[in-house]
């Protein structure tokens, strides 16, 4: 089953084709790094007119890259949320008007899930492949989940972030700083020459949850900017880095253990953190999944996959299909 999976939630516009869920034939992104640098941070009025400059671009080179006709697909796979509703937009009517001309069914998908199926991606061949029940833990720019994954499209929250995601955080600190934008790659960089005990940094640990909190450590950051206490930014990034790891490794592994899974998914931007990898890999006597770097940060890949297994759970949608800006995993 070839499926088009489209991605326009935030400020990745891409496409890709995968066959089966698994096999990658082409996966292309254009990202708005560059342009919504220089306001530090997302402008979600740019980014959705840079999604309609992009999308058909990007559309057609996933088509030939993947040497594929619009005949030769199976379906279209959509984000339809969570994410910018402008942004959500874009790819959701770019993949409706695909669906009406060609007669294609088409699926909208999470994208928190999409995150998830990043993991099936080139699974059996070139990595593992996940067997369930698993414990995915979901680190990006708006969330910081953990879930209890019993079968496909079968999910049950068990924690999630009180108030900063992970992602945020790292961007926040990144802006105190004075690292730029965006702030994860920024904050890892940074740290790779620090040493991240020179500083002291809280962790919540919220007991008895499995909840997270980063806006205490985000805190505690700035104020020691502000009381001129940070004179090395190297070990400020690298003590921040570690606090944030700390936490959700700590976390993940705990619930891991107590939902006594068989693996954990290790997914979202945040996910292509090494530190974070190499912690949760190390730390874990259960085993860890985590997709390719590129596979972590939002792609179109992972939608497709994600696509598949709606299709064959017989999750069509219709040509009404409409963003949900605020979607929850359900
Ligand atoms: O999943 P993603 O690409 O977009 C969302 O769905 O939000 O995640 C983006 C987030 C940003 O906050 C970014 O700073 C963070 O992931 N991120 C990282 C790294 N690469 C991206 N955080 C820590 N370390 C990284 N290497
Ligand atoms: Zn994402």
């Amino acid at each position: 089953m070839k499926i088009l999976g489209i991605e326009t939630s935030c400020d990745e516009t891409a496409a890709a084709v995968v066959v089966d869920g698994a096999r990658i034939l082409s996966n292309r992104i254009a990202s708005q790094v560059e342009i919504h640098a220089r306001y530090g941070g997302i402008v979600p009025e740019v980014a959705s007119r840079q999604h309609i400059l992009a999308i058909i671009p990007i559309l057609k080179q996933a088509m030939a890259e993947a040497k594929a006709t619009w005949g030769d697909l199976d379906g279209i796979a959509v984000t339809a949320g969570p994410g910018l509703a402008g942004s959500l937009l874009v790819g959701v009517n770019t993949a409706k008007a695909i669906a009406l001309a060609q007669g294609l069914p088409i699926t909208g998908v999470n994208h928190l899930e999409g995150h998830i199926y990043a993991n099936w991606l080139d699974a059996g061949t070139l990595r593992a492949v996940p067997i369930f029940p698993v414990v995915c833990l979901i680190v990006s720019g708006g969330h910081s989940d953990l879930v209890l994954m019993r079968g496909h499209g079968d999910y049950v929250i068990l924690g999630r972030t009180r108030d900063d995601a992970a992602g945020e955080a790292f961007d926040k600190a990144a802006r105190i700083l004075g690292l730029g934008y965006p702030g994860g790659p920024a904050i890892e960089q940074a740290a790779r020459n620090g040493k991240a005990n020179s500083i002291q940094l809280p962790r919540a640990w919220l007991k008895g949850t499995s909840d997270f909190s980063f806006s205490g450590v985000k805190t505690a950051l700035l104020r020691l900017v502000e009381k001129g206490m940070v004179s090395n930014i190297v070990d400020a990034a690298a003590g921040f880095q570690e606090a944030v790891v700390d936490v959700l490794v700590t976390k993940a592994i705990a619930v891991a253990k107590e939902h006594r899974v068989k693996q954990i998914l290790l997914v979202g931007g945040v996910a292509s953190n090494k530190v974070l990898r190499q912690q949760l890999a190390q730390n874990s006597s259960i085993p860890v999944l985590v997709p390719e770097p590129v596979l972590c940060t939002d792609n179109a890949a992972m939608i497709a996959a994600c696509g598949y297994y709606r299709f064959r759970a017989g999750k069509v949608d219709g040509l009404d299909l409409d963003v949900i800006p605020s979607l929850k995993l359900s």
